[in-house]
């Protein structure tokens, strides 16, 4: 009977046992999105864990984790997918808590770190940090098809040439806002047209030429684009109603500069800022930003060129 009892006991303890050990393995190999970060270790080390964070910054996602206790040495390694191998990026004495990605891309939904504890007698302990990126990390200068990107948003001027082969054509979104101001001008009493729009490098090669013969190169390069600097061949800029010197005062033109960063344009020439857009006012000529970017231009004072800390300077005289 006694015998029997204990029989029973030592199965018990043993399928008990079994059952654990079971739960435990499915777990270290399971790495859950959405919950932030998920632990896996590797051995079962003496080592305490690390645990990782990661905090985006503007142009790299900066790693920091808590110190291990034992650790000489931590090994830093990032990945595309939670299955697929880890690339090494760095290894790092042990009171070097934080490492940044300058190479990280923020165009990727989802990335996964991995920073493991190292001792010297070789133990080790890992943690996987995984996230979902909600806002989008540009590298600070990129390039698309030929056309620069500054800190994501697209750069046109004497510097920064577009490919002769752009042509993206109208930009539905700066023409879709335009509508709306057009509209809500009229409510106040403000006829507002699009009097040049869209320019493809043909067309702009062209009208540069007619001017330079007309007014010489040295003048034309002051107010007219050469093909390939143009930002109506972006499709996001617009020349409203009267692109000539009479527009300037009239009661559209205050309008426009009151009004247009609300729809997400800016008035891209100003007055006070020639020397750095490289042109001469025009109080005619719109850029379309967005809503959210427009605002923080206007609001920063500067132009484009100072905002994004940019020159306007053609390489050739
Ligand atoms: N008038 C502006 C600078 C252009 O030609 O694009
Ligand atoms: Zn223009």
């Amino acid at each position: 009977m006694r015998q029997s009892r204990i029989k029973t006991l030592v199965v018990t303890i043993l399928t008990l046992g079994a059952i654990i050990l079971m739960t435990a393995t499915s777990y270290s190999n399971d790495y859950k999105l959405n919950c932030g970060s998920v632990s896996a270790e590797t051995s079962k080390a003496s080592l305490t864990k690390p645990v990782l964070t990661a905090k985006l910054k503007k142009s790299s996602l900066k790693l920091n984790w808590t110190k291990a206790e034992g650790a000489d040495e931590y090994k830093i390694y990032r990945s595309k997918k939670k299955n697929r191998k880890y690339k090494k990026l760095a290894e790092l004495t042990s009171d070097t808590l934080t490492f940044s990605d300058r190479d990280f891309k923020g165009e990727r939904k989802k990335y996964f770190y991995k920073v493991k504890a190292v001792s010297r007698s070789g133990e080790s302990i890992e943690h996987i940090y995984s996230n979902t990126i909600k806002k989008t990390v540009y590298k600070r200068k990129s390039k698309v098809h030929g056309v620069t990107y500054i800190d994501g948003i697209l750069i046109a001027n004497k510097t920064y040439k577009l490919p002769k082969n752009y042509d993206p054509g109208t930009n539905k979104k700066a023409y879709k806002a335009f509508k709306k101001m057009q509209s809500d001008a009229r409510k106040d009493g403000i006829n507002l047209f699009i009097a040049s729009g869209y320019r493809s490098y043909s067309y702009q090669k062209s009208l540069y030429n007619s001017y330079k013969a007309r007014d010489g190169k040295e003048k034309a390069d002051t107010y007219s684009a050469r093909a390939g600097h143009s930002e109506h061949q972006t499709g996001l800029a617009f020349d409203i109603n009267d692109p000539s010197s009479s527009f300037e005062n009239t009661k559209e033109a205050k309008w426009l500069a009151s009004n247009c960063t609300k729809y997400g344009f800016i008035i891209r020439y100003e007055k006070s800022k020639e020397k750095m857009t490289g042109y001469k006012y025009e109080p005619w000529h719109i850029r379309y930003l967005g809503k959210d970017l427009a605002k923080k231009v206007k609001k920063s004072g500067k132009c484009l060129e100072e905002y994004l800390g940019v020159k306007s300077e053609y390489k050739q005289r």
